[in-house]
């Protein structure tokens, strides 16, 4: 079915979303990263005329990117962890064997009852409405940008993975969590193109035109960031198919409920991993950890999609984050209470002997939560009249933000 989609590239409705759906970032013109600032796009015409002269530049791009390494003694505290990284982190890792695989939740084509299955998940999926199907996308084309998520983790000094096999426990771990992570979009990806309910050309688009274009969320080669970053968005991840499956089971859908679900386990599971590393970090080096705590909620937690395009909706990250802000499935409330869990399994507010550096950002991220929870409020009073935007996700078909 042909696109019947016409947007105008200066009717951008981010102005309506709440503050803390995470736009593209660009920084202007400067170096420290203490003054790092999200901000959007300067111009979509501009990004448009550019690609036209050189087709093969990404659609979202990042126009000066920050490089802020650590020093070498911080480094050399990542090398001394890789023999506690073997003994407490890979041990969250689940053997291959034991692992499910997507096929395990879809209709099993080998068999004669496959058209009789694939009919019943069709039939389901008819029952749940066009606002879940643009979050449940949304999600799924996230998951699929994952080489881009490998790159990141290999950015990091002292983690990264030197040969590509290194045997080096952080990079056994990044190789190994990436496997992992794979079965998710393979699983949604599959389970969306059986349900009928969605454009796969259009979302198959915007997974090229993603994955082309990269992230950049300012962590800049530092592993503490990275790690910070990580533990976030798993226990993001995990509350936001968390949701998918609650929403899948009132639509009368356990089939659905039952795939997100699985996911959400281990997003869990990685998040224990992640926010572990972060607890060995406090302990090692309490100063150092909480100021780049610090650092990292200062420039906010961008989403890892930031710079999702489909072809025609220049904003469509906003919109897909507006959508499921809307539906309950990730809120600006869910990313206060992530910080706020994170704090407490830190036992950030305990930590006592820090520098004045170290204090000030103590004092931060232990009183953001609160202050995001106020400025939600306010939001949501101006976000009632949102209005409603068509998805080519869905051919067109209009889903209210
Ligand atoms: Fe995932
Ligand atoms: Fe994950």
């Amino acid at each position: 079915m042909p696109l019947m989609i016409k947007l105008n590239p200066i009717t951008s409705h981010s102005q309506n979303l709440p503050y803390f759906v995470p736009k593209p970032v660009i920084t202007s013109c400067l170096i420290s990263s203490k003054f790092f600032m999200p901000s959007k796009f300067p111009s979509n015409y501009k990004l448009q005329a550019d690609n036209l002269k050189k087709p093969f530049m990404p659609h979202g791009k990042v126009l000066v990117q920050n490089s802020h390494p650590i020093p070498q003694e911080k480094i050399e505290i990542f090398k001394s962890m890789e023999t506690w990284v073997e003994s407490n982190i890979l041990t969250f890792l689940k053997p291959v064997e034991k692992c499910w695989q997507p096929q395990d939740f879809l209709p099993d084509a080998s068999t004669d009852g496959f058209d009789e299955q694939v009919k019943e998940l069709r039939r389901r999926a008819n029952e749940i409405p066009d606002d879940y199907f643009v979050s449940l996308v949304g999600d799924m084309i996230t998951e699929e940008a994952l080489p881009t998520y490998q790159t990141l983790l290999n950015t990091s000094d002292g983690i990264r993975d030197e040969t590509a096999a290194s045997l080096n426990s952080w990079a056994i771990w990044n190789r190994a969590w990436t496997a992992e992570e794979n079965r998710h979009g393979d699983l949604l990806n599959k389970y969306l193109y059986l349900c009928g309910k969605v454009d796969m050309k259009q979302v198959e688009k915007t997974i090229q035109y993603l994955i082309g274009s990269g992230m950049y969320v300012g962590i800049e080669k530092n592993p503490y960031l990275t790690f910070i970053y990580t533990s976030f968005q798993e226990r993001a991840t995990f509350i936001s198919h968390g949701n998918t499956a609650r929403l899948a089971m009132e639509h009368g859908d356990s089939k659905l409920a039952q795939i997100c679900g699985i996911i959400a386990a281990d997003e869990k599971r990685h998040e224990l991993a992640y926010s572990k590393i972060l607890e060995k970090l406090f302990e090692i080096d309490p100063d150092g950890t909480v100021v780049a705590f610090g650092e990292m909620m200062r420039k906010k937690i961008t989403m890892p999609a930031h710079l999702m395009y489909d072809g025609h909706d220049p904003d469509i990250f906003d919109h897909f984050s507006a959508a499921a802000q809307r539906l309950g499935v990730y809120t600006a409330n869910d990313y206060a209470d992530i910080l706020d869990f994170l704090v407490n399994r830190w036992k950030v507010k305990e930590l006592t002997g820090l520098s004045a550096e170290g204090r000030k950002a103590q004092e931060y991220v232990c009183q953001l939560g609160p202050r995001i929870r106020r400025l939600e409020e306010r939001a949501q009073v101006r976000s009632k009249e949102a209005p409603s935007i068509p998805f080519s996700w869905i051919f067109g078909r209009e889903v209210k933000l």
